[in-house]
C-alpha cells in the first residue's frame, strides 16, 4: 500500500506536520518536533501503519482528516448531510491535495450529493497551525449540513489522555483529566456562546513524555468536541461549531466556511502556553503592539453594587485615585430604571434620578483625578420591565408561543433584525460619542434559549460596528465572568473577565487554567472585598493584592471599608504592579511546580529580569516546605533576587535573614532553578512576590 501514498509536510519553527494521502484518505501521520529538512516522508509513511489483522476489513479503513462511514470505518463521520427529508449516504472521493510552504488543502467530492469539502491547514508563527473546512454545493439541489467540522485531529498514538476545562459560574475552567479510550468523550456547549461547558479549549497529553497538543475553537457560539479511539485504538478529536438549521442550508452554487480551530504542539505545557500567548499577542489582539500599559482599574460592582449615587461614586473615585488607580469603571446600575437586576436593560440612557446632569460631572471628576473612565453595558439584553421592551415586545428572541422564559430576569434582543441592530449601534455609538469613555465592560449575563447562528454572527457584527466607529475605546468581554472567552471575539477586544469570583484562592486555580492559553495582560484580575461576596471566605489584603498583580490588575472592593494599613498595603502592591507590568505583560510565563499541591506559582521572564509569585492555599504537612524552584531563567546569567515589601505579616517571621531578602542577593539562573528559594509557605493564604533583576557585567 505504501507505494501509492503521497506525503506533504507543513513546518512551524520547532514543529512539523506530515500528511499522507492514500486513496480517499488524507491522514495526519506526524505531529511533533521539527523533522530534518531531508526526512524521507515515504519512509515515515511506511512506519505509520500496520498490516491488516484478522478482525478488520482487508483494505484497512482509516479516518484521517475526513472520516467517513464507508469501507468499514467505525469512528464518527466528520460530515453528515441531508437533502429534503433524507439523510445522504455520502461517498467522498479525494480529488486534490495542494501543499505550499505554509498551507495544505485537501479536497473531496461527494458523488451522491455533489458536495465538495476541503480541509485547509495553515501554519503561523509560534508553532500555531490553523484548520478549517470549506463546503461548496456543486449540485443542483439544496444540501443541509448536519455537522460542520472545524478540526478533525487524528492524534499521535502516544497521546492517551486529555484535559478539558468545564466549569460553571464563579468556578470557570476546572482542569478535568480524561483517559482516551473506546468510550467517546463528548463536550457540548448550547448556551449560544462558548459558555462554561468545555470543548473549545483542550489539551492532549503524551503518555511517554511531557509533550502536549493544545487546541482552541475560534468561535463564539455553540459547539461540540468529540474524542474517541476507533476499533484499533487510534484516537481522533472532532471539534465543530454548531450551526442552526437555517445557517446549515447550502443552496446550489453556494459555499460555507467552518469556524477556524487552532492547534499547537509543544514539548511541555509551558511552551504550549507560550505558543498560544505569542499567537494571541501577535495575531489576534487588535493592535496589541500599540497598547499602552494596562491601567489599574477600580470597578464599582463589588464596591457599591446597585447602591449608586453621583456623590458615592465621586467619593469612590477619590479613594481610587489615592491608591494609584488609573481607570475608574462604573459597572451595572447607571441607566434608567436599573435599581436592581429586575429592570432597565435596553434603556441605555443615563438615569436622571442618579445623575441629573448626565455622566459629565462624574467623568470630569474622574479625569481631574488623573484617571480615565469606563462604563458597563449589556447591549444584547432587554428586561421585560423596560421602556424598550414595552415599545418593542417583538424585538426579543422568542419562539412562537407567548412564553418568554427569562434568566436573571432578562430576555435577549434578536440581532438578526435590522431594526434591533440599528438601535444598538446607534445607542452605543451615541453613548461613546457624547461621553469621554475609554473602556466598555461588555457583559452578557444569560444563556440563549432559543439560540441561533444569526445571534452568534450578530454579536460579531455589533462589535465590529462599535469598534470601527470608536477604535480608541477598549473593550472587555464579560459574560457572568468567563462565559464568552474565545479568540474570535478577542480579535476586537482588549481583555476578558475570567470570573466573577475574586476570592484569591479560587482565582489562583481559575487563572492557572486561563493562562494555559491566554497572556496575563488580557486577564482582568481584581482585589475583591473580604469576606468575598461569592464564597464568604476572608483573606488578608496582602494575599488578595499579590494574587491580583498577576493579570490586568484592578480593585473591586471599596477602599473606604479598609483601614489605613490595609489601604497602604494595597497602594504598595499597585505601585509594585506598575513597576513590573511591562515584564508581566510581555514576558514569557512559566508555571512553578511544587510537591505541595496547595502551592501555586508562576514566573514571568523578560530580557531585563523576572517577577514571580508563590502562593499557599492549604496548610502544610512539614513546617518548612520544599524550596521553590524557579524556571525559565538564563542558566549562567546572574540575578539580584529580592522579596519586595510588603510581606505577609505572619510568614515573614520565618525568614532566616529578613534584611538579606529585602536588599536582595545575587545568584545565578541555574542556582535559582536547581536549588530554589526557601520561602515561608506554611499557612494558607500566604503569598510571596519575588523580583529578579538581571545583572550585567558580572
Ligand atoms: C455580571 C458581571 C459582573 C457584574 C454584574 C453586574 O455578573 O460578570 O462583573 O458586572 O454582571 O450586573
Amino acid at each position: 500500500m505504501t507505494a501509492s501514498i503521497k506525503t506533504h509536510r507543513l513546518d512551524g519553527k520547532n514543529v512539523s506536520l506530515v500528511f499522507a494521502c492514500d486513496r480517499d484518505m488524507v491522514d495526519l501521520i506526524y505531529f511533533g518536533p521539527a523533522l530534518p529538512q531531508h526526512e524521507n516522508l515515504e519512509a515515515l509513511a511506511a512506519i505509520s501503519y500496520w498490516g491488516p489483522h484478522e478482525n478488520q476489513p482487508d483494505g484497512v479503513p482509516r479516518g484521517g482528516l475526513l472520516p467517513q462511514a464507508k469501507n468499514g470505518y467505525s469512528g464518527r463521520p466528520a460530515v453528515l448531510l441531508c437533502q429534503g427529508m433524507s439523510a445522504i449516504d455520502a461517498d467522498f472521493q479525494l480529488v486534490d491535495v495542494t501543499c505550499t510552504m505554509d498551507r495544505m488543502a485537501a479536497t473531496w467530492n461527494d458523488c451522491v450529493s455533489k458536495l465538495q469539502v476541503s480541509a485547509i491547514w495553515e501554519s503561523h508563527a509560534n508553532d500555531i497551525f490553523d484548520c478549517h473546512y470549506r463546503f461548496t454545493n456543486e449540485g443542483s439541489q439544496e444540501i443541509v449540513l448536519e455537522r460542520t467540522p472545524s478540526l478533525v485531529l487524528p492524534l499521535p498514538s502516544h497521546f492517551t489522555t486529555m484535559t478539558s476545562f468545564p466549569g460553571r459560574w464563579a468556578r470557570e475552567m476546572q482542569a478535568t483529566p480524561h483517559q482516551l479510550g473506546a468510550n467517546a468523550i463528548e463536550m457540548r456547549s448550547s448556551a449560544g456562546k462558548p459558555g462554561f461547558d468545555a470543548g473549545n479549549w483542550l489539551i492532549f497529553r503524551s503518555i511517554t513524555d511531557s509533550s502536549v497538543i493544545g487546541c482552541h475553537l475560534v468561535w463564539n457560539g455553540d459547539h461540540t468536541a468529540y474524542v474517541a479511539q476507533d476499533n484499533d485504538g487510534r484516537a481522533t478529536a472532532l471539534v465543530e461549531s454548531i450551526l442552526d438549521r437555517k445557517a446549515a442550508i447550502l443552496p446550489p452554487g453556494c459555499n460555507i466556511r467552518s469556524a477556524t480551530s487552532i492547534v499547537s504542539f509543544a514539548p511541555h505545557e509551558d511552551q504550549l502556553s507560550d505558543n498560544f500567548h505569542q499567537f494571541a499577542r501577535n495575531e489576534i489582539l487588535p493592535l496589541r503592539s500599540q497598547w499602552g500599559p494596562r491601567k489599574v482599574h477600580l470597578n464599582s460592582w463589588e464596591a457599591l453594587g446597585f447602591k449608586l449615587s453621583q456623590a458615592s461614586l465621586i467619593d469612590l473615585a477619590d479613594e481610587a485615585a489615592a491608591l494609584g488607580v488609573e481607570r475608574f469603571v462604573l459597572d451595572d446600575g447607571w441607566f434608567k430604571g436599573r435599581r436592581n437586576d429586575r429592570a432597565g436593560l435596553g434603556d441605555w440612557v443615563v438615569d436622571p434620578d442618579l445623575f441629573p446632569e448626565g455622566l459629565g460631572p462624574l467623568i470630569d471628576h474622574v479625569r481631574m483625578k488623573g484617571m480615565d473612565f469606563g462604563l458597563w453595558i449589556e447591549p444584547e439584553m432587554v428586561s421585560p420591565n423596560s421602556e424598550l421592551y414595552r415599545a418593542h415586545p417583538d424585538w426579543c428572541i422568542h419562539d412562537h408561543s407567548d412564553h418568554r422564559p427569562t434568566e436573571r430576569n432578562q430576555l435577549v434582543l434578536d440581532l438578526s433584525r435590522g431594526d434591533v441592530m440599528e438601535y444598538l449601534v446607534t445607542t452605543i455609538t451615541d453613548l461613546l460619542a457624547s461621553n469621554d469613555i475609554a473602556y466598555l465592560k461588555w457583559d452578557h449575563n444569560r444563556r440563549l434559549f432559543p439560540a441561533g447562528t444569526a445571534q452568534t454572527e450578530g454579536y460579531i457584527e455589533l462589535l465590529k460596528a462599535v469598534t470601527s466607529a470608536h477604535p480608541g475605546v477598549e473593550i472587555e468581554n464579560c459574560s457572568s465572568g468567563g462565559g464568552r472567552v474565545d479568540l474570535r471575539s478577542l480579535a476586537m477586544a482588549h481583555r476578558v473577565w475570567p470570573s466573577d469570583n475574586n476570592d484569591p484562592i479560587e482565582r489562583l486555580r481559575i487563572n492557572r487554567s486561563w493562562t494555559r492559553f491566554l497572556p496575563l495582560e488580557i486577564l482582568g484580575n481584581h482585589v475583591g472585598p473580604s469576606p468575598n461576596p461569592i464564597t464568604g471566605r476572608r483573606a488578608e489584603i496582602d494575599f488578595r493584592a499579590k494574587v491580583a498583580m498577576f493579570g490586568h490588575m484592578g480593585v473591586e472592593a471599596n477602599p473606604a471599608d479598609m483601614d489605613a494599613e490595609e489601604q497602604a498595603v494595597l497602594a504598595q502592591h499597585i505601585a509594585l504592579y506598575k513597576i513590573w507590568r511591562d515584564t508581566l505583560h510581555s514576558g514569557r510565563l512559566w508555571n512553578l511546580t511544587h510537591d505541595d499541591g496547595g502551592i501555586y506559582g508562576q514566573i514571568i521572564v523578560s530580557d531585563e529580569g523576572a517577577i514571580a509569585f508563590a502562593a499557599q492555599t492549604g496548610f502544610t504537612e512539614n513546617f518548612n516546605v520544599s524550596l521553590v524552584r524557579l524556571k525559565g531563567l538564563e542558566a549562567d546569567a546572574y540575578y539580584q533576587v529580592t522579596l519586595p515589601r510588603p510581606w505577609p505579616t505572619k510568614a515573614s517571621r520565618y525568614l532566616a535573614d529578613p534584611k538579606l531578602w529585602e536588599n536582595g542577593l545575587v545568584l545565578s539562573g541555574i542556582a535559582l532553578m536547581q536549588k530554589g528559594l526557601p520561602l515561608p509557605l506554611t499557612h494558607p493564604e500566604t503569598a510571596w512576590i519575588i523580583t529578579l533583576e538581571r545583572k550585567t557585567g558580572l
